[in-house]
């Protein structure tokens, strides 16, 4: 795959620009790293897919796989920003987590934890009470705030609950059992993650009861949190509504500013969608043209039905382990979704 950054700085440091071409170019330069858009990467490991979402022009600066080992064959560690994840207690106790996630380029600096401890296994979540993740996050997740693990101080986030009353409860238990465990600290937080799937409505209204819930109404908190939405979608709709309601999300999370990062879910074909989302959350159709919805996640000039570059390699070639890991953790959200 091209490794589109330094394709970009060979074309810009090769000629001179006039000033009017110059300026245009740091405008956009600026824009694109402002951009909050980035994708989770679902077990797509077709090459042109990949390559299309991280091209030189794409708005996609992040992505994550539910995972701490980056897609690195997939995703040249040099185009996107990887952001790693703990998922479970499991990866707490496997000490190749830490290893990994210190290796992970300096570019990265969030670090997601514990994935919908309040859903199933089955539906890839963690299954974790509120005790037991708050012990395990004070213990192994906030030494990389403090620099003590991971080679570097992390921002982290709470773990992400599923979009649910459910979810929100067991974040007030999280809490207290923070505090309960650490009087002084609770649980040391940098950024809120958050899902999502449903209606447009109700991703503004979890968005707000979160802030509300971390930010409003918490008169300790000095800097209010930032969200990442880390997953989203709406799940067994038609192509058309699902465009819909994805057009009335991007203006709105790119507006918002307690929004700083968001992931649509998913990055795959439409014969790679589960069930329980249906085919028409999919940014890719079955040949590996972009959907309509995703030529509109991908924004201006790209269009529905185009394809990236390169071919797939022989299946089971140079898969790595940390594919391996996100594969299978994806094919638990596959089954279960
Ligand atoms: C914030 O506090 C108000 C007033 O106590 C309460 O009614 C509301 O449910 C709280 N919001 C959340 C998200 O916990
Ligand atoms: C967590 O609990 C502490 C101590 O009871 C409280 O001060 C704080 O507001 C709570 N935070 C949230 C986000 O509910
Ligand atoms: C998205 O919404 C805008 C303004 O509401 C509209 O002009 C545009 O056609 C819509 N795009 C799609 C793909 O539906």
């Amino acid at each position: 795959m091209p490794g589109s950054q330094r394709h970009r700085h060979k074309r810009h440091s090769r000629q001179i620009l006039p000033f009017a071409s110059l300026l245009a170019f740091f405008t956009t330069t600026a824009l694109a790293q402002d951009s909050k858009r980035g994708f989770a990467f679902n077990g797509d490991t077709h090459v042109s897919d990949n390559s299309l979402l991280t091209t030189s022009n794409s708005p996609l600066k992040w992505y994550y796989n539910w995972s701490p080992y980056p897609n690195s064959n997939l995703v040249a560690l040099n185009t996107l920003e990887f952001i790693p994840m703990i998922h479970g207690i499991d990866a707490t106790q496997d000490s190749r987590t830490e290893t990994v996630i210190k290796n992970i380029p300096q570019s990265s600096t969030h670090l997601l934890s514990f994935n919908e401890p309040d859903g199933s296994q089955g539906s890839g979540g963690s299954a974790i009470s509120p005790e037991d993740a708050a012990k395990a996050y004070i213990d192994y997740v906030v030494p990389f705030r403090t620099g003590e693990k991971g080679g570097r101080k992390w921002k982290i986030s709470h773990p992400s609950t599923t979009g649910s009353p459910n979810g929100l409860n067991w974040l007030r238990d999280f809490n207290t059992s923070c505090y309960e465990i650490d009087s002084q600290n609770g649980c040391p937080i940098d950024f809120i993650a958050a899902h999502w799937y449903g209606a447009f409505g109700g991703l503004a209204a979890w968005l707000g009861s979160l802030d509300e819930f971390y930010n409003t109404n918490d008169s300790s908190r000095e800097v209010p949190l930032k969200i990442w939405v880390t997953e989203m979608a709406l799940p067994q709709q038609s192509a058309e509504n699902t465009v819909q309601m994805m057009n009335q999300t991007l203006p709105y999370l790119d507006k918002e500013q307690y929004v700083e990062r968001y992931a649509w879910f998913g990055a795959f074909r439409t014969n790679d969608a589960n069930e329980w989302t249906g085919d028409g959350v999919a940014l890719f159709d079955d040949d590996g043209g972009l959907t309509a919805l995703g030529a509109l996640y991908m924004g201006g000039g790209f269009q529905e039905g185009q394809k990236g570059q390169g071919e797939d390699a022989a299946a089971g070639l140079s898969v790595s382990v940390g594919l391996m890991v996100a594969l299978c953790l994806c094919s638990a959200v596959f089954t279960a979704l």
